[in-house]
């Protein structure tokens, strides 16, 4: 049985990251969903919400896990006893970034491999960023994320309204 690990910040999750975990789920038996907890941002969502919205938006599934991790990627991988880290990827302009951290944790921990799936063209051009600025802006995003994320969406920022914070950081 191969269990795969896909992280990130998830802030929130997107049909990008829907995609990418479909994609998984046809190579891998089990794939756990790594959720970080200080993703180095000021994330819009708490841990605890990024999570919910995950286990919300997904299919329920004994070959889906949901996971909060926190310090090095390469540690709770030793944890849950997976040497695959899932990445997805969307254009050229992801490549630098993710191939500096596949090789630092192939460098922290040789024996971990880093598999990079393609996105699909639908969601080429999504991101968890640009999900925020839209709804922040106004914009429409129900085609972009689960009908539960746009419902926590709308009132995460009705609730934000009159605080003034800036959810636009990536
Ligand atoms: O969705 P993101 O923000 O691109 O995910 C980035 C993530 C969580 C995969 C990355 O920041 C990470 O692995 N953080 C854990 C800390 C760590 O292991 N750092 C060394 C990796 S080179």
């Amino acid at each position: 049985m191969t269990t795969a690990v896909y992280p990130g910040s998830f802030d929130p999750f997107t049909n990008g990251h829907q995609d990418i975990l479909e994609r998984a789920l046809g190579i891998f038996d089990k794939v756990i969903i790594a959720v970080v907890r200080n993703p180095g941002k000021n994330p819009l969502f708490t841990l605890d919400e990024r999570v919910e919205i995950i286990k919300n938006s997904i299919p329920a599934g004994s070959n889906i896990q949901v996971e909060c991790f926190n310090g090095l990627l390469v540690d709770f991988m030793k944890k849950v006893d997976s040497r695959i880290i899932v990445k997805g990827l969307r254009a050229v302009s992801d490549f630098e970034f993710e191939f500096q951290m596949a090789l630092m944790n192939r460098k922290l921990n040789p024996e971990i491999e880093t598999v990079f799936l393609m996105t699909s063209a639908d969601y080429a051009f999504l991101s968890s960023s640009k999900v925020r600025e839209i709804a922040v802006l106004g914009g429409e995003v129900k085609c972009l994320v689960s009908p539960y994320t746009d419902e926590v969406l709308r009132k995460k920022l009705a609730g934000k309204q009159s605080g003034g914070e800036n959810v636009e950081k990536d």
